[in-house]
């Protein structure tokens, strides 16, 4: 085992470096504190600290390499599909025949939600986001599974969760959908796929037949799977920590949706689209809108655009450009924010500022585009991200659990008040 020399004071420490399968390397700081005599390391926002070792996605963000499980992201968006996905994630290796047909069955017939959870969505305002009665809805299953808040959960209950999850969300998604439209809640259609099936319920009528269009299943397939890991970022993180402290899963799940919600993560994708509306509506001024992004007195941020990791191209986003173009043309859209996307990131790309900061387009910056010409409303958006997200956080829940992993919980570093006497109120002067 190599090992790091830490000189502090006369004490010399020898620390651990730990190297995964890709050669990339670590040291294992687990003892540090207890070998230094209290010292800890402080590293805010985590950007340069692994929270865990996982044999789950590998990126490289010099190189834009993306894998699950070892298989390359461009790989599985062509030839794969997004429930075979979510088993590969969940299982760790592609599923054979019969077990793709079990797992499909398990879904397909878990995809009926207690009627109850109607009374629910009744409750909420009309404009009520759908992120946030999703996050609600999801932590709300438990009520209807209470064996699921055992702590020491069978690998059978485990299970059950895990399928009503993946078999559920297109159901509640469509049901918050359908209520903001004030229409009849659409069932599930056992005779469907995963994708035919979500798209009947959001889009169809009880008063109608509705033809999926394979164009547009087609593409929901390959953005769910685009969107179903990317290791340990803000939600996953979240989805770890909270089931580290062994609350039930549908908790867990819950907490990654409303990590997600913020504009710096998931929500980047309903960003991106109002700030295309509102270049447009600006009369397309691009340069006026990348020096705003650059100008540090002004919080406006470029959307869907940098990324923690990728300091190359977001490897999924160049997949989102090319189908974008792709299911523009199959659905005969000129949509102009396309365009005005396209001029931003040439523009973007040759201005020294992203040049400098390896600021590239992310998965969110084509993404709203496809959304928005399939016809889902924009706020929909980041809850599409959430549902192709759903069998990775399920994976890593399922990792972190397997490991036994301890609670999450890091240290601090105190710059408060030293110790001081009460004062009376009496007594007391403004500071
Ligand atoms: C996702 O982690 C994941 O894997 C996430 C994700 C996933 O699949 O789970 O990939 C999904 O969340 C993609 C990211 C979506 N968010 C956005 O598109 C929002 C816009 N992007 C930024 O908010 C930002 O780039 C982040 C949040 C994505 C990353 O922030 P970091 O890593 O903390 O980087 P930083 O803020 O320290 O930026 C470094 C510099 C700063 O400038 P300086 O202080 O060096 O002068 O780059 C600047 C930032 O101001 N910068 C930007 C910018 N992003 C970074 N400036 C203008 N526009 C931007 N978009």
């Amino acid at each position: 085992m190599a090992t790091a020399k830490l000189k502090i004071g006369r004490n010399e420490l020898e620390i651990p470096i730990i190297k995964g399968t890709e050669n990339e390397k670590a040291l294992d700081i687990s003892k540090l504190r207890a070998s230094s005599g209290g010292i800890v390391t402080l590293d805010t926002g985590y950007k340069n600290t692994g929270a865990t070792t996982s044999a789950i996605t590998f990126l490289n963000g010099e190189e834009g390499i993306l894998r699950y499980r070892g298989y390359p992201i461009e790989q599985l968006a062509e030839k794969s599909n997004f429930l075979e996905v979510a088993y590969l994630l969940i299982n760790g290796e592609l599923p054979t025949k019969k077990e793709f047909k079990d797992f499909e069955h398990e879904i397909t017939t878990h995809t009926l939600v207690h009627e109850d959870i109607k009374k629910f969505l009744d409750a909420y305002p009309e404009r009520t986001h759908p992120m946030g009665q999703l996050c609600a809805m999801i932590c709300s299953l438990s009520a209807f599974y209470p064996e699921s808040l055992n702590p020491y959960r069978s690998d059978e209950e485990i299970n059950n969760t895990v399928i009503r999850l993946i078999a559920k969300m297109p159901t509640l998604v469509s049901w918050i959908h359908k209520r903001a439209k004030g229409h009849p809640a659409m069932y599930p259609d056992n005779s469907l796929g995963y994708c035919e099936n979500f798209l009947k319920m959001f889009f169809g009528l009880p008063t109608e037949e509705y033809e999926v269009d394979p164009v547009i299943a087609n593409a929901i397939d390959k953005l769910l799977i685009l969107h179903a890991d990317h290791e340990q970022n803000c939600s996953t993180s979240t989805v770890r920590i909270v089931g580290s402290s062994h609350a039930t899963l549908y908790a867990a799940i819950s907490a990654g949706i409303s990590a997600l919600w913020g504009p710096r993560h998931g929500g980047a994708n309903q960003s991106v689209i109002e700030m295309l509306q509102n270049i447009q509506n600006d009369g397309g001024n691009l340069q006026k809108w990348l020096d705003k992004a650059k100008d540090k007195s002004d919080p406006f941020r470029l959307m869907g655009f940098g990324h923690r990791v990728y300091k190359n191209f977001d490897p999924r986003a160049k997949i989102i450009k090319k189908a974008s173009d792709e299911v523009l043309k199959k659905l005969k859209i000129d949509d102009p924010l396309l365009n005005i996307a396209k001029r931003m990131e040439e523009a973007a790309l040759k201005d020294e500022y992203f040049v400098k900061r390896k600021l590239y387009p992310n998965v969110d910056f084509y993404s709203g585009i496809i959304y928005k010409a399939i016809g889902f409303p924009t706020e929909m958006f980041t809850v599409l991200f959430a549902l192709g997200r759903l069998p990775g956080w399920i994976a890593q829940w399922k990792e972190m659990m397997k490991d036994q992993q301890p609670i999450g919980r890091p240290r601090q570093i105190y710059i408060g008040e030293n110790e001081r006497k009460y004062t009376a109120i009496s007594r007391r002067k403004k500071k």
